[in-house]
């Protein structure tokens, strides 16, 4: 699979609906939705009140990613506001299994996430119980960060877990993507890649989203 999912956070939030508009009229499969929280990740992004407006304006899945301590306290209430999926870090929880129920309750799609520096084998226990994992490839918190080359063959490594097992798990890549490496990531058995600087930054963002699909 070859989705691609600009990350809202690179948005011109001043003409948000806008830049929803663009992403409806291009080839992008989702929107990537990055909420901080300030602790979890030294950055505060957004929350709540935008959910309503991306909801309203974007044609296109919200794939929620939730960089926040205690994401059992949020995730039914972005299962509410209209999320397609809601990932969070399984560093930043004790046991992921309560709250990937709570978001498969709500019928929403559950995405576990871990930081660079997190070992890849602490999501093999899960990977049958979630419908995506999410390998950050730079360190959460900020966009516009220079991709992490480690992440090839942890991408390498896991797809090779969930080929053996023949599960339907997919891997998505966020964090310094680009039109330069996006071939090579879905090459190594990457389904979804989040791009933010590099569609939003971008003299045409359509185009780019089209050469990364391609
Ligand atoms: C970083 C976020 C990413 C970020 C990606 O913490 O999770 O989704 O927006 O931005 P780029 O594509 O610019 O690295
Ligand atoms: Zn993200």
């Amino acid at each position: 699979m070859k989705i691609i999912a600009p990350s809202v956070l690179s948005a011109d939030f001043g003409h948000l609906a806008d830049d929803l508009q663009m992403i409806n009229r291009s080839k992008a499969d989702w929107l990537h939705v990055d909420v901080m929280d300030g602790t979890f990740v030294p950055n505060i992004s957004f929350g709540f009140p935008l959910m309503e407006p991306m909801r309203k304006y974007c044609t296109k899945p919200l794939d929620v990613h939730l960089m926040i301590v205690h994401p059992e306290k949020y995730v039914e209430r972005f299962c509410d506001a209209g999320a397609w999926s809601v990932g969070f870090h399984l560093e930043a929880v004790d046991d992921p299994m309560p709250i990937l129920d709570m978001i498969k309750a709500k019928n929403v799609r559950t995405c576990l996430t871990i930081n660079p520096d997190i070992d890849v084998k602490r999501l093999i226990p899960y990977l049958d119980q979630v419908d995506m994992v999410l390998l950050m490839s730079v360190f959460a918190g900020f966009g516009g960060q220079k991709f992490i080359p480690e992440t090839m063959d942890k991408i390498r490594f896991i797809k090779e877990e969930i080929e053996y097992r023949r599960l339907k798990t997919l891997i998505e890549i966020d964090g310094g993507v680009n039109t330069q490496n996006a071939a090579e990531l879905f090459a190594a058995g990457a389904d979804a890649l989040v791009a933010g600087s590099a569609v939003f930054g971008a003299p045409d963002p359509e185009e780019a989203i089209r050469i990364m699909k391609k």
